[in-house]
């Protein structure tokens, strides 16, 4: 494993990071797979990880208590705790204790290496802000129940300005990262910026959901000509870059921990795919639909709409076509009329809460176009 500097402080990060938001599950999301989930955290604190991120919305809240369960017996230790406050969610001031306990109740701690506001965008950032939540980190950070404060973010560059410019204690900056997405929201400027002002920069979405590694046929094909696997190459790439200090990659089975742990330990300087990536980046480009990774951030509609499923048809259909359109289209049919898309009132309640600032009334009505023709 290598390891690489964190922002200021005097730690150094595992490269690979753990992210704790698609841990294997028995069907259902809240539902985890609990001996399969802790045999792959411990592998990977066994192999060198020591950086772990959670939430308090993941798997409803099982995410922490699986952490706990999969650090009894000695590996507390070993790894720097991180979990997030759901900003969206806060309705009033008592609400920023009332999180943050329940998260180390759930975590079995008293002291959160790094909390981290969650999902940071313009509103959500002006709701938390106006409620007090700086003064309140502070109080935590000087009662030591907080170790370190951060963000995961979710918006535009200059948004990003505003958050760093408000707090001189920002440690972590938390943005979603790949090469697929360097312009999206603060995109390459944000990382750079952030990691000049001396914040720590974690990566999330580093293979945007699991569709880097799977690529559709078109992209495949350039991946298979050059011998290379995409979601080694897609990690490399991220380390390539000195600003990037730890990647978390939210791994689902133990195969894919392992992989990330070996590609993490070939360490910087690896990375010469330019060529390979740039082709792959215009492939991406011709075949975009809907720029959706499935993170579940837009349910539960008011309305019952299966949102991200939907998007999923979509989006499959665009870009494997052929058999795999058809397919969706039946799958579609069969959907219960108020999950589908058309179910859809166009209250855009679900657009402000949506990482990707996706047009989500307008897509849907795409989808139903796309799988009815009507
Ligand atoms: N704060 C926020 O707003 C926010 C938002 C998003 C994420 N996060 C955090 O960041 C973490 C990382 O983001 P992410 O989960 O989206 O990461 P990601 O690495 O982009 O996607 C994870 C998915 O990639 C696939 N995968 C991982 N390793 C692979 C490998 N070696 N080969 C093939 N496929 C592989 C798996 O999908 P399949 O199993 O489907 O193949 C896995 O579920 C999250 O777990 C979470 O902790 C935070």
């Amino acid at each position: 494993m290598e390891y690489r500097t964190f922002g200021k402080l005097d730690f150094r990060v595992s490269a690979l990071g753990f992210g704790a938001m698609r841990l294997p599950t028995l069907g259902k999301y809240n539902e985890i797979d609990e001996p399969k989930a802790i045999e792959m955290v411990r592998h990977a604190i066994d192999h060198g990880v020591n950086y772990l991120d959670s939430a308090h919305g993941y798997h409803g809240g099982n995410s922490e208590r699986l952490i706990a369960k999969a650090l009894e017996g000695g590996r507390r230790n070993k790894v720097r705790l991180a979990t997030k406050m759901p900003t969206w969610a806060v309705k009033s001031p008592a609400d920023f204790d009332r999180f943050f306990e329940e998260s180390c109740e759930r975590l079995q701690t008293h002291r959160i290496d790094f909390y981290l506001l969650h999902n940071l965008q313009a509103g959500f950032w002006a709701n938390v802000r106006d409620h007090g939540v700086l003064a309140w980190l502070d109080k935590k950070l000087a009662e030591g129940r907080i170790g370190h404060t951060g963000f995961s973010f979710h918006d535009s560059f200059d948004v990003l300005e505003d958050v760093l410019a408000a707090y001189p204690h920002w440690t972590v900056c938390q943005v979603q990262y790949n090469f697929a997405c360097e312009d999206v929201q603060a995109g390459t400027a944000g990382v750079v910026f952030a990691a000049s002002q001396g914040l720590a920069v974690v990566v999330m979405e580093p293979l945007f959901g699991g569709t880097l590694a799977n690529p559709p046929p078109a992209v495949r094909s350039l991946w298979d000509a050059a011998g290379k696997d995409p979601a080694d190459v897609a990690l490399r790439w991220l380390w390539d870059m000195p600003q990037v200090a730890t990647v978390l990659s939210g791994m689902s089975t133990l195969d894919q921990v392992k992989r990330n742990i070996a590609s993490a330990g070939k360490g910087t300087g690896t990375f010469s795919e330019h060529e390979l990536i740039a082709a792959v980046r215009e492939k991406y480009k011709e075949l975009a639909a809907v720029p959706c990774t499935a993170c579940g951030y837009c349910v539960p509609c008011p309305n019952g709409v299966a949102i991200p499923e939907s998007f999923t048809l979509l989006n499959q259909a665009r870009i494997h076509g052929g058999g795999v359109g058809q397919l969706n289209r039946n799958l579609y049919a069969q959907m219960p009329k108020e999950k589908r898309a058309d179910a859809c009132v166009a209250c855009h309640k679900c657009e402000d809460r949506c990482p990707q600032h996706i047009a989500i009334a307008d897509w849907l009505a795409r989808v139903h176009l796309a799988m009815t023709g009507k």
